[in-house]
Formats: C-alpha cells, sequence, structure tokens
C-alpha cells in the first residue's frame, strides 16, 4: 500500500440502509475536493415520479420503458440533487411513501439498466464518490477503491430515528429491515460487498471515526 496527495478516483461505497454511506460520502467529497453521487435518490426520484403517475412496481415492463424515458436531472455537488421535469424534488425523496416502495421499483432490471448507465456516465472522467448498493460490483467494478460500510440494525435505526427526528426508532427498524431484505435477495444486483471491497462495521465507531478511516483509505489506496 502507498500513500500520496493524489487520493484514487472514483471512489464506491456500498451498503445496507442508514449505513451510514450518504453521510460518509458528503464529507469525504468536501475534503478531497470531489463530487458526491447518492445513487440511492436516482431510484428514489424514479419511485416519486412513478408513484406521482400512478404505475405500479407490480408492471415491469412498463416500469422499465417509463425509466428508460424519464428524464431525470442528476446533479451530483458536494451533496446530490435531483430535478424531475425542472423541480427540484431533493427533499421530498425521504416522504414516507417513497420509503415504502423504493426497494420494489429497484428490484426491476430494466429500471436498473437506465439508472446504472445514467450514473456511469456522470463517473466517466469525474473525480468523484459514488454511493449505492451495487457501486462496486456492478456500476464501477474497477474502481481503485470500493468501501462498504455496515453497522448492526440496532445502531442503524438508532441513527435514522435521530436524523428523521421520529420519537423512537420502531418505524426507522421496520422501514430499514423490509428495505434490506429486499435489497438483498433481489435476482439482479443484490446488495453484498464486492470480492475486493474493504468492509467497515461502523457499530461501534463515531462518524468522525469513519470520516477518518475512510480519508485514509482513499489517500493510501493500492495505486
Ligand atoms: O440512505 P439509505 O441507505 O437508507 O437508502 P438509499 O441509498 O437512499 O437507497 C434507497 C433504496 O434504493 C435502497 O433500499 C435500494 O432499494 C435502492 N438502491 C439500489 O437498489 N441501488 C443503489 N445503487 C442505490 C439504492
Amino acid at each position: 500500500m502507498r500513500c500520496n496527495d493524489r487520493p484514487s478516483s472514483p471512489i464506491a461505497i456500498d451498503g445496507p440502509a442508514a449505513s451510514g454511506k450518504s453521510t460518509v460520502g458528503e464529507a469525504l467529497a468536501k475534503q478531497l475536493g470531489f463530487a458526491f453521487l447518492d445513487t440511492g435518490l436516482m431510484y428514489r426520484a424514479f419511485t416519486l415520479a412513478a408513484l406521482r403517475i400512478g404505475l405500479s412496481a407490480e408492471d415491469p415492463d412498463a416500469c422499465g420503458k417509463f425509466a428508460e424515458e424519464l428524464s431525470l436531472r442528476v446533479i451530483p455537488g458536494t451533496r446530490t440533487r435531483i430535478e424531475l421535469g425542472g423541480e427540484d424534488i431533493t427533499e421530498r425523496l425521504r416522504d414516507s411513501e417513497v420509503e415504502a416502495k423504493v426497494s420494489r421499483y429497484s428490484a426491476i432490471p430494466r429500471v436498473r439498466a437506465a439508472m446504472v448507465s445514467s450514473q456511469r456516465a456522470l463517473a466517466q472522467g469525474a473525480q468523484i464518490i459514488l454511493a449505492g448498493r451495487d457501486i462496486g460490483t456492478v456500476v464501477l467494478p474497477g474502481a481503485p477503491l470500493k468501501l462498504f460500510l455496515t453497522a448492526s440494525e440496532d445502531a442503524r435505526a438508532k441513527r435514522r430515528g435521530e436524523q428523521t427526528g421520529a420519537e423512537d426508532d420502531a418505524q426507522a427498524r421496520h422501514d430499514i429491515s423490509r428495505r434490506d431484505r429486499v435489497d438483498s435477495t433481489r435476482t439482479v444486483s443484490p446488495l453484498k460487498p464486492a470480492p475486493d471491497a474493504i468492509l467497515i462495521d461502523t457499530t461501534h465507531l463515531s462518524l468522525a471515526e469513519v470520516i477518518d478511516l475512510a480519508l485514509e483509505y482513499a489517500r493510501c489506496a493500492r495505486s
């Protein structure tokens, strides 16, 4: 392993729901001067758009066609923003209806193919960090640095509950375990670490410790 000032790009960050991918990815992007693309927001944006026109996830052909024709404006930055038909929908993407359905739409192969192709185009030649479920395995299998963040379900439910300002973490726990189950068992691009990913269990680490660790890997990746 060799350390230098030029961090390797692109960086892939994968992991289950609420494992800290976006928080760590955003912080890392800021420190490295990279862009950050939260691919989960793209699947959420597709879900919101489909729900708005009453398109069911039980109709994969129609969903696939809709994904291929949908024009989402994805703006990677220190934070990822998404526009749909000129409307900035970023703040809508964690609404409960989206949260409840996103994993169902995300399991549709043609929807995934459309998203993956946009993600690769956005990553092409950029100094960028992508976060998601299949970045290291499918979207960017050649990425020089792949991190896979995990944490116990308890820790993740607690963090997500705090993030959303909920009175307790029961709803967060329910949402997380349902999405993890669907995401890990789908046939296409299931959630799993790439064979060359570095696994970081953040259960007992503070956010600052995870960011420091990720920064060290980014600056000292195999190059
Ligand atoms: O932030 P959190 O980890 O809770 O979820 P997210 O990254 O916003 O992802 C929302 C959902 O989108 C996931 O539960 C997956 O169903 C889907 N997703 C995916 O299938 N592939 C990705 N690369 C990113 C997200």
